[in-house]
């Protein structure tokens, strides 16, 4: 058993920015499943948006993240993340993160910000680090948490569950006490205590069969939070990424809305543009009606994927711009400086999640969800491209900042170590595979970017079935990672299945052929599921 001030589970810029902030009032422990870079936040590309330039204003990024959002943002809450914005950036610089800059000095000789433009944003107020943001943010946050005694970090542990008193038994008040570590090099399961836990264990784009997420994202906190007994909110609002790289040897390799924002024009495989007839703006219109634009294109050609070309534009400025996504391209034979790009829609963000306030508070006291993990009301039905970094940065100062003012007391109640009874180790770890790949790919060709209900119904009695068979396994033998992220992929599938059900209109990423308009009566509602107690 080990016991801790703060339990943060993750180390994406959500976890370790929250670190940051807590670490001068007590020990702090980061749970994290693999190395501790890896993570979304390490892939992301097009940057961070906020208002930083003289032509931009709090007024105009509200108005396009309300916009996106289609009727359901919060917008109390979309006010104070833009308006929190500039100065988490601020720190984030202070820090050592190194955005791109631009090769003019502004007006009065000083340096600017290189700004880049994505979907649905009015003014160009992306910053960015190249195409390589999260790589350099993962970089900076990670070697300012270094500079911290206070900060240990626990890499290749997976949370398994949350502890919680009304779990142990006790009545009243639901607390979070800590949560159950499985620590995949030592074999073990590790008991972690703590007054305050904070959820950072990001999204769930591994319950799709194409995703654009890493192996990291299987909904973990979600499923871990549900099972605790929290509200979990908005599931069925999946964002899928309008462009994806289209490669057999190719495994969830984005290629950034950036390449939108700097003149990237989607074309069918004949060379036709065809974004004309859906939006005004075209290529860069905002992602739901990309992705849906490009799966109709698709399924009316019966072509694979479809085209994304910047060849117009100077082979010098592509190759600066976007050296990763070059040099990628380039690797899989693909020059993108003189030829189209196939790219293809897959599942990238998870909008719904843990339902919190903006300081990240849940229902349950003393646990906090920040980042992708949580439902704050910033993205309502669709995010705006750039405004989950943002998100995870404000949540996470503000969460530290009540915390701190407020401090939870140490519970008295007593922790049991974790049980393994007469679990045995699995004899036949083919069930896990299959169903892993059973549930990515119904949730792929039932739950995907059109909806029907028969499909929802369909899915959801498949994953009935299938969650039996894992609780089964889940109880009868020893625990593995694979079986973890699978009971937890299993959950976040029935969520989202759940949520999409339970919402009788198209709204903004959720778009169901049986309910093509809005239901004003579903404007501003959310769809909720909590546990049966
Ligand atoms: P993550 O960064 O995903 O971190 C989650 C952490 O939790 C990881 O360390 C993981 O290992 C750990 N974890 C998960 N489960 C467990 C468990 N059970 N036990 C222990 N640890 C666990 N957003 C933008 O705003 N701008 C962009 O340009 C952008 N580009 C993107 C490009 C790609 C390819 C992808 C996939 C996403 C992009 N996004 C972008 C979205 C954005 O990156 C994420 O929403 C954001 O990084 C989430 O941060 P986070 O800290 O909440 O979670
Ligand atoms: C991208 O670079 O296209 C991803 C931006 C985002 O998901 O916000």
């Amino acid at each position: 058993m080990k016991h801790f001030d703060f339990l943060i589970l993750g180390s994406g810029i959500a976890g370790l920015s929250f670190a940051l902030n807590v670490a001068p009032r007590g020990r702090v422990a980061i749970v994290t499943k693999k190395d501790r870079a890896e993570s979304n936040t390490n892939y992301a590309q097009g940057g961070i948006a906020s208002v930083t330039s003289k032509e931009d204003s709090f007024a105009l990024h509200l108005k396009d993240t309300l916009a996106a959002g289609a009727g359901l943002c919060q917008e109390r809450v979309v006010r104070t993340i833009v308006e929190e914005g500039p100065a988490r950036i601020h720190e984030l610089i202070e820090l050592g993160m190194k955005f791109s800059e631009r090769e003019a000095p502004s007006e009065d000789g000083g340096r600017q910000l290189d700004l880049g433009r994505e979907g649905g944003h009015s003014k160009r107020r992306i910053l960015h680090a190249k195409d390589v943001t999260g790589r350099e943010i993962e970089r900076a946050l990670l070697a300012a948490v270094a500079a911290q005694p206070n900060i240990e970090i626990f890499e290749n542990h997976i949370a398994i569950d949350l502890i919680t008193s009304q779990k142990l038994g006790y009545v009243g008040e639901n607390h979070c006490l800590g949560a159950y570590v499985f620590d995949k090099n030592g074999n073990r399961v590790i008991t972690f205590g703590a007054p305050v836990t904070l959820l950072a264990t990001g999204g769930c784009g591994k319950v799709y069969l194409y995703t654009t997420n890493p192996d990291i994202a299987t909904g973990d906190g979600v499923a871990m939070a549900y099972r605790a007994g929290a509200a979990v909110a908005n599931m069925e609002f999946v964002q899928f990424h309008p462009t994806c790289l289209y490669h057999p040897k190719a495994k969830s390799f984005l290629i950034s809305e950036a390449v939108r924002g700097e003149g990237g024009i989607l074309k069918t495989l004949g060379g036709q543009e065809f974004m004309d007839g859906f939006h005004p703006l075209k290529s860069l219109a905002p992602r739901d009606i990309v992705a849906r634009a490009i799966d109709s294109e698709m399924k009316k050609s019966g072509a694979d994927c479809v085209h994304l070309d910047i060849t117009h534009k100077p082979a010098k400025f592509i190759i600066n711009r976007f050296p990763n996504i070059y040099q990628t391209c380039l690797g899989y034979g693909i020059d993108i400086t003189k030829e189209p790009i196939p790219v293809v829609p897959a599942a990238h963000y998870q909008c719904g999640g843990v339902v919190t306030g903006v300081n990240g508070e849940t229902e349950i006291a003393g646990l906090y969800a920040v980042g992708e993990v949580a439902c704050t009301g910033l993205h309502g039905a669709n995010r705006l491209a750039s405004n989950s970094l943002l998100e995870a940065l404000v949540c996470a100062h503000r969460a530290a900042e009540k915390i701190v003012a407020q401090p939870t007391a140490k519970s008295e109640l007593t922790i049991p170590l974790w049980q393994s009874g007469s679990a045995t180790n699995a004899d036949e770890l083919v069930v896990v595979s299959h169903n892993w790949d059973e549930i990515r790919r119904l949730m792929w060709d039932y739950v995907g970017i059109v909806r029907t209900n028969k499909r929802l119904l369909r899915a959801q009695s498949r994953l009935a079935n299938l969650q039996s068979e894992i609780h089964e396994y889940y109880w009868n033998f020893i625990v593995t990672a694979d079986l973890l992220e699978l009971r937890n992929i299993a959950t976040v599938a029935e969520l989202i299945v759940q949520c999409a059900l339970l919402r009788p209109e198209s709204r903004g990423l959720n778009y169901n052929l049986d309910f093509p308009g809005l239901n004003p009566e579903w404007a501003q509602r959310d769809t909720v599921a909590r546990r049966a107690a």
